[in-house]
């Protein structure tokens, strides 16, 4: 009996271990590869795993060499290491924090339109890199409320210019929505085993609604809070949750406005817009948002409303003034943010000053792309490891800070990383080469397939402490809810990192990390010593 069961963990082994050449190579002038899939060949990405009592598995993807490599490791044998470590980390299990809602990515018109230019099994195949378990097994995708940057035309559900239509007879979903959004979804809903979270945000309201009378550019709405163009604006917002939830898609969250500080921040901004005051925001909600979803069955227990959604510079400013108002912070569920630089200062520390003043209000950012700076030339790269790195960083930086979940911007690009009707290219996790009807995954789909596949919502922040040299290495470390153990841990030097971690598993674990590598350890819970 006892042979025959390790015969068959033997077999298992195997096959798990050769599904991991998964990565077709192609270099295009980067510092790394990407994997290429067309529709002669697209090796399947390996499933998730659950090593078994006394064994570790370890994930690892780098610069040179891996994507989604699997060892799996007998901790009764582990070798003692070489050399010293020069850095000691320790779990500390009874520190636990902040649950996890989860990791993922935007269904906006452009990542649509990518997709129809595919044969039908490539656009499959990239639904289910996302959102299955032989895939990075998103939790959680973002949904704009009509037009974005990233679409190929202006437009919002009430476009009559002509025409004041405070009471929305004009009002309807779009193309966009039918042909490229809405399926998206609902395959994404098919493919994913377990619940998948959508959240809303708009990009503009109608021209006729705003103080420019135009969809984009810098722009107010028209009048003062509790007045009808406010009112109107939260109609149309519970008109677009209705619609949607005709077509069977149901919202887990709404935020308020997306990038609400551009219009006072940014004069020359021309593309699709809303501007809100930390004041309008909070009186708006108080007034009209609350009161409205509340009516209409979208109350905070049905749905979460989340705040700001914009870069981390004026977080507090609308955190502080929209959640010490009592009835404002009664509507709000949570605050969103994003990762964008502003003067290249990521300003971490925001978030443990937003959550130690309003600690029952998460913390979750919902939008993040490489190459989004205004006068970039590079935009869309096919191979970039050190974008790999950012990523990485960047949420374990908001992971380590009380953020309960991460979300990438656009899910699919073309090579030039669009279209976008506003020439604002950005980088994407995948890119489509339209032409060849072929697509690459980047370094980066791989960086947060390190979290996203191994950390699903449920999981628990786990605290930590490190001695020694921790220069450029990055970690973070979870339970999740099947009581694994999960840590991931970046290495960004140059040089391997050799380190020992404490009270992870039922001994200490000694790794030496591959110079500019990422890897997700997972052992059970039960190993702890
Ligand atoms: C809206 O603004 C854009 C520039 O951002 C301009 O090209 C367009 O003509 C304007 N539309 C209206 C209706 O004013
Ligand atoms: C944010 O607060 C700072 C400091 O009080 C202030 O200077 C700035 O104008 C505020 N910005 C916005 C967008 O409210
Ligand atoms: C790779 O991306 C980083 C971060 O955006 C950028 O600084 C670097 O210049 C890019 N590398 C190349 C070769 O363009």
């Amino acid at each position: 009996m006892a042979f025959q069961l390790s015969t068959i963990v033997l077999i298992v082994l195997q096959f798990q271990l050769s599904l991991t050449d998964h990565c077709i190579k192609r270099y295009f002038n980067q510092n790394s590869f990407v994997c290429a899939c067309d529709t002669r060949s697209c090796p399947p990405i390996p499933g998730t795993t659950r090593p078994p009592k006394g064994y570790l598995d370890q994930w690892v993807s780098s610069r040179t060499q891996h994507r989604f490599h699997l060892t799996r490791v007998n901790l009764n044998h582990l070798t003692r290491p070489l050399y010293p470590p020069s850095l000691v980390v320790t779990l500390r299990s009874n520190d636990r924090r902040q649950t996890i809602h989860g990791f993922g990515g935007a269904f906006t018109d452009a990542a649509g339109l990518n997709l129809l230019t595919l044969p039908m099994d490539l656009r499959d195949q990239i639904m289910k890199d996302y959102v299955s378990t032989h895939g990075i097994d998103y939790a959680i995708g973002r949904v704009p409320i009509a037009g974005t940057d990233f679409s190929s035309r202006v437009y919002t559900y009430d476009d009559n210019n002509d025409e004041e239509d405070l009471e929305l007879k004009n009002f309807a979903l779009q193309p966009e929505d039918t042909n490229l959004k809405i399926p998206m979804i609902k395959r994404a809903l098919e493919l994913k085993n377990g619940p998948f979270r959508l959240i809303c945000s708009s990009w503009s309201s109608p021209g006729w609604m705003k103080t420019n009378n135009n969809i984009t550019g810098s722009g107010f709405l028209r009048g003062i809070p509790g007045g009808p163009f406010y009112k109107a604006w939260a109609r149309y917002l519970v008109k677009f949750l209705d619609s949607y939830a005709k077509e069977g898609v149901d919202f887990w969250a709404i935020t308020t406005q997306n990038e609400p500080t551009q219009a006072i921040e940014n004069e020359d901004f021309f593309y699709n817009n809303l501007g809100f005051t930390p004041e309008n925001l909070r009186d708006w909600i108080k007034d009209d948002l609350g009161p409205e979803l509340e009516k209409s069955g979208y109350g905070r227990d049905n749905l979460n409303l989340l705040l700001y959604d914009d870069a981390r510079e004026y977080l507090p400013n609308y955190t502080q003034v929209v959640l010490t108002d009592e009835t404002a912070a009664s509507f709000v569920n949570g605050v969103a943010f994003h990762w964008y630089k502003i003067d290249n200062r990521p300003r971490y520390n925001e978030l443990n000053v937003v959550h130690d003043k309003f600690p029952n209000h998460f913390l979750i950012s919902t939008e993040a792309c490489e190459g989004y700076e205004r006068f970039s030339t590079r935009r869309a790269q096919l191979g970039n490891w050190t974008r790999a790195e950012t990523y990485a960083i960047d949420i374990i930086e908001d992971i380590n800070r009380y953020t309960t979940g991460w979300l990438d911007w656009n899910l699919v690009l073309d090579l030039k990383g669009g279209p976008s009707w506003a020439n604002n290219p950005t980088d994407g996790l995948i890119l489509v080469d339209t032409d060849r009807k072929i697509y690459y995954r980047n370094p980066m789909f791989y960086s947060l397939g390190h979290f996203s596949k191994f950390i699903p919502p449920g999981s628990v922040y786990i605290g930590h402490q490190v001695q020694g040299n921790s220069r450029g290495v990055y970690l973070a470390a979870f339970e999740d809810p099947s009581n694994q153990k999960v840590i991931v841990i970046l290495n960004t030097n140059d040089n391997p990192v050799n380190l020992v971690i404490n009270k992870f598993a039922s001994v200490s674990v000694p790794i030496t990390l591959d110079p500019h590598s990422i890897r997700t350890l997972i052992t059970p819970s039960s190993n702890v010593s």
